[in-house]
């Protein structure tokens, strides 16, 4: 990769509580990151992002930081921070850091000046409200469920929490919050690290504090200062660095990631949306039990290829993360060995083929599975508890409580990373903290790394071909028979280059379009495509 050229570059994503512990305590830490950074170099990525690894209360494992300038012990010091960026550095590795500045944990300073009295100075940090009435401020619902406000009976008034209770909201209309947060930033920068991912930063400014019809949203999302913002922050801290950046957009539009993502605005390099991971959702409802819309699927991806392509902006394009299932659970197929292979390499191969920096996350590249818990004893994740506990009180049955946080629940991509077929995986020689699923003999690093036909080759290649052709990165795209209920079909042009990807989201074998021309020389292929048909889960890419 051309020193610097982070738009042909592929980030790996680290959970490091579930990456590797040598410690013995059940979760990982960073020495574990070291432990595998030769394996990470072999795979051939160039970024690592890093969840949260600063002092936190981990009610949301990490998203609640406490301490911004700390590292929080379980997962080791700031020594073996420095100690991980050396030794990644040494391997042309470069490192990401996870920034979480739209709320701080209840347990901050900050918070807790705030907390204390009315009048402390710190007050004004934070969303602090009264009501005529008693009743919270507004009827806006945490995204984990509940009112978004909490009450505090001492001072009769309410915070504002958009995620769980103990994570309250920051106040971005304050400049000196604003300015804490620079530092923050810049002291993570003087650090050495090279690029930030941006938890939920499209929810920073928020609007009027008014009751909604729905559940709050567009009262915060992509709220009336959210750009300026932005802007400020990018020229008070990694704007004139070589950095990569990326927000994590909730509920965003097309619109707004082009203006986040359009270098001449300089706000962020690119942006993370969800919609394509809405598609088994009922009418926006994650907690509910549906099948992949595969047509919608392709609908919402390519609109966002053309729509930020074109707006020129910058899309990060992922299946996978800490928040999501397993793709080849989700839109594969595990039910067995063969399937899951298919699927694993056609799900990458339709992916890093797209438009927009790939993200891998942790065990993806060997196809781990959503581990198919079977009770609500297997959970940690607060989300999912209170998922669990809202289900209940709507009078769910148990078996369809759990076949539904079966299929969303984000403790399914939170299993450890399997490395070998030994005891948990070779994660820890403690007690893991979430239970693994039971196909670590079979899916592993060790056996993959072992098979020169497991999924994990397929993305080693994909990693490859981004880095040595452009038209991977830089490419226009042309999505193709849309309406096709079990292909996706596209071709990336660049300059005189045309390369056509055709991708079988089914387990069978499927007729190819009639006047579809195949000819030209195979870049990689996933299963057989002859005869004018492509095998179940196959995929091709031609270069014509
Ligand atoms: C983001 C994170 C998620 C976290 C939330 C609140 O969506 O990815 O894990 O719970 O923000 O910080």
């Amino acid at each position: 990769m051309a020193q610097n050229d982070w738009k042909k570059a592929v980030v790996y994503q680290i959970y490091p509580k579930s990456f590797n512990d040598t410690t013995g305590n059940g979760e990982g830490d960073i020495n574990g990151i070291i432990e595998k950074l030769d394996y990470l170099q072999f795979l051939g990525v160039d970024y690592l992002w890093l969840t949260p690894v600063y002092e936190s209360p981990m009610n949301d494992n990490g998203y609640d930081i406490s301490d911004y300038y700390k590292i929080n012990d379980r997962f080791g010091n700031i020594d073996d921070l420095k100690s991980l960026i050396e030794q990644a550095h040494q391997r042309d590795l470069k490192i990401m850091l996870d920034i979480v500045i739209n709320h701080t944990s209840t347990e901050h300073e900050w918070f807790k000046q705030a907390y204390s009295s009315v009048d402390n100075p710190y007050r004004d940090y934070y969303f602090f409200r009264r009501s005529a009435n008693d009743a919270p401020p507004t009827n806006w619902e945490s995204k984990f469920g509940g009112n978004a406000w909490k009450f505090d009976p001492e001072t009769e008034t309410y915070y504002l929490h958009l995620f769980d209770v103990t994570q309250a909201d920051l106040n971005w209309d304050n400049p000196q919050v604003r300015s804490e947060l620079y530092d923050i930033i810049n002291y993570w920068i003087d650090f050495g690290v090279d690029g930030f991912r941006f938890d939920v930063i499209n929810l920073i400014s928020k609007g009027e504090f008014k009751n909604s019809e729905k559940i709050g949203k567009e009262f915060y999302t992509d709220g009336p200062r959210v750009h300026d913002y932005l802007h400020e922050m990018n020229r008070h801290t990694f704007g004139d660095k070589d950095m990569m950046t990326v927000g994590e957009m909730s509920s965003t539009t097309i619109d707004h990631c082009i203006k986040y993502t359009n270098p001449e605005r300089q706000e962020l390099s690119s942006v993370f949306n969800f919609h394509h991971l809405k598609v088994d959702y009922v009418d926006g409802e994650k907690w509910s039990n549906a099948k992949l819309d595969f047509v919608k699927l392709k609908e919402i991806l390519m609109e966002w290829q053309l729509g930020i392509y074109e707006g020129k902006g910058w899309n990060a394009i992922f299946w996978c993360n800490h928040d999501q299932p397993r793709v080849v659970s989700r839109f594969g197929d595990d039910t067995t060995e063969d399937l899951r292979i298919r699927s694993g390499k056609m799900l990458a191969i339709a992916l890093h083929m797209l438009q927009g920096t790939p993200y891998i996350y942790q065990g993806e590249e060997i196809g781990m599975t959503d581990p198919h818990f079977t009770s609500i004893e297997q959970y940690r994740d607060v989300e999912s508890l209170n998922a669990y506990q809202n289900m209940q009180n709507k009078g769910y049955d148990e078996a369809d409580i759990i076949e539904i946080l079966g299929q969303k629940s984000r403790d399914n991509s939170r299993t450890p990373v399997q490395w070998t077929n030994e005891r948990n995986a070779g994660f820890s020689t403690g007690t893991p903290w979430i239970e693994l699923p039971n196909n670590y003999n079979t899916i592993n690093v060790e056996a993959a790394i072992a098979d020169k036909n497991s999924i994990l080759y397929v993305y080693k290649k994909l990693i490859e071909l981004r880095h040595k052709h452009d038209i991977v990165t830089y490419g226009s795209i042309e999505p193709l028979y849309m309406d096709d209920e079990h292909l996706f079909i596209y071709k990336r042009h660049y300059n005189d280059e045309t390369w056509l990807v055709i991708t079988n989201f089914s387990k069978s074998t499927i007729a190819l379009p009639k006047d579809l021309n195949i000819e030209g020389k195979v870049v990689l292929q996933n299963g057989e495509c002859n005869n004018g048909t492509i095998d179940g889960f196959g995929a091709i890419v031609i270069a014509q």
